[in-house]
Formats: structure tokens, C-alpha cells, sequence
């Protein structure tokens, strides 16, 4: 046990009530407010975080359970000066309205194309073995939990389609 966790390469202590969500932690203890709290119940995927290069809802899990891991939120991947390749994507084809999802959609769809390019396979693959490829249909329902209420959806896939090196 260390009692610290990683957060975009910066150990901190993990907060002394162990009741905190991982969620309220980033974003009250730690201030890292990119990262969103839609629905706190697991269902809007807004909150989403990479956590030891997997992502999870941070607001399903527990701060005082990450002792040790490694946790990537929206600040981690990239700056306004220095975008990610999937932030500059979501510039590029107008990929959020509001912008309240967008900070789960890029660290789930981030993680989603390591998934893809690890060759795991999901509900709409053919095979479970066998290349992958980052097809519209597989976008799709891999990014399934993430929800957006002002319906970027085909421009989101379209951010993602491009940055999978596939034709938009
Ligand atoms: S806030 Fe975590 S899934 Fe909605
Ligand atoms: S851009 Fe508004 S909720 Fe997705």
C-alpha cells in the first residue's frame, strides 16, 4: 500500500474518507474539472477516465481502490496548445455543441482505439479473434456508453473515423 495515486504523472495522496467516488475526488480534491458528472449512477459515461490505460467510469468506483494505478483524465492527453490527434479531431468536425460530454467521449474513444488495436473484439465484431478494424458500425457500439444530449453523434464517429486512419 503507497496511498497514492498517479494522476497525469503526478503522485497524490488519496483522500482520507475512503467514501469518496473517484469522480468527487478529481474534481474536488484535486480540481481536475474536465472530467464531468452527468449522471453519478454509471449510465452517461461523461465522467469517463483512463485508468491504467483502461477506461472506466469514474463515478462507479471508489478513489481509496486506485492505490497505485495510474489515472489519465482530459488534462493528462493534451492542452489547448498542444491538442491530442482525437481534441484536434473534435475541433476539426464540430464533434461537441455544448461540450459537456466531450471530455468522456475523447478519454473513452482514446482508450477505444488502443482496445481496437489490441485486437479485443465487441458486440459488433464478427469474429472474437482476428484483426480489428475501426469501422463505423464498431465505433459505434464500443463508444455506446457514452451519451451526448446535443447529438454530435456522427460527427463524434467522424473525429474518431479520422484519427483510426479510416475514411470519415
Ligand atoms: S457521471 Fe459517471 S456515468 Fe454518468
Ligand atoms: S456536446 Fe453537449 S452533451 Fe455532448
Amino acid at each position: 500500500m503507497s496511498d497514492t495515486i498517479s494522476v497525469n504523472g503526478k503522485l497524490q495522496p488519496l483522500p482520507t474518507d475512503p467514501r469518496t467516488s473517484l469522480l468527487d475526488f478529481l474534481r474536488h480534491d484535486l480540481g481536475l474539472t474536465g472530467t464531468k458528472k452527468g449522471c453519478d449512477h454509471g449510465q452517461c459515461g461523461a465522467c469517463t477516465v483512463i485508468v491504467n490505460g483502461i477506461r472506466i467510469n469514474s463515478c462507479l468506483t471508489l478513489a481509496a481502490m486506485h492505490d497505485g494505478d495510474e489515472v489519465t483524465t482530459i488534462e493528462g492527453l493534451g492542452t489547448p496548445d498542444n491538442p491530442s490527434a482525437l481534441q484536434k479531431a473534435f475541433l476539426e468536425h464540430d464533434g461537441f455543441q455544448c461540450g459537456y460530454c466531450t471530455p468522456g467521449q475523447i478519454c473513452s474513444a482514446t482508450a477505444m482505439l488502443q482496445e481496437i488495436a489490441n485486437n479485443w473484439p465487441s458486440d459488433a465484431s464478427e469474429t472474437l479473434e482476428g484483426d480489428m478494424t475501426a469501422t463505423g458500425e464498431e465505433i459505434r457500439e464500443r463508444m455506446s456508453g457514452n451519451l451526448c444530449r446535443c447529438g454530435a453523434y456522427a460527427n463524434i464517429v467522424a473525429a474518431i473515423r479520422e484519427v483510426a486512419g479510416e475514411s470519415a
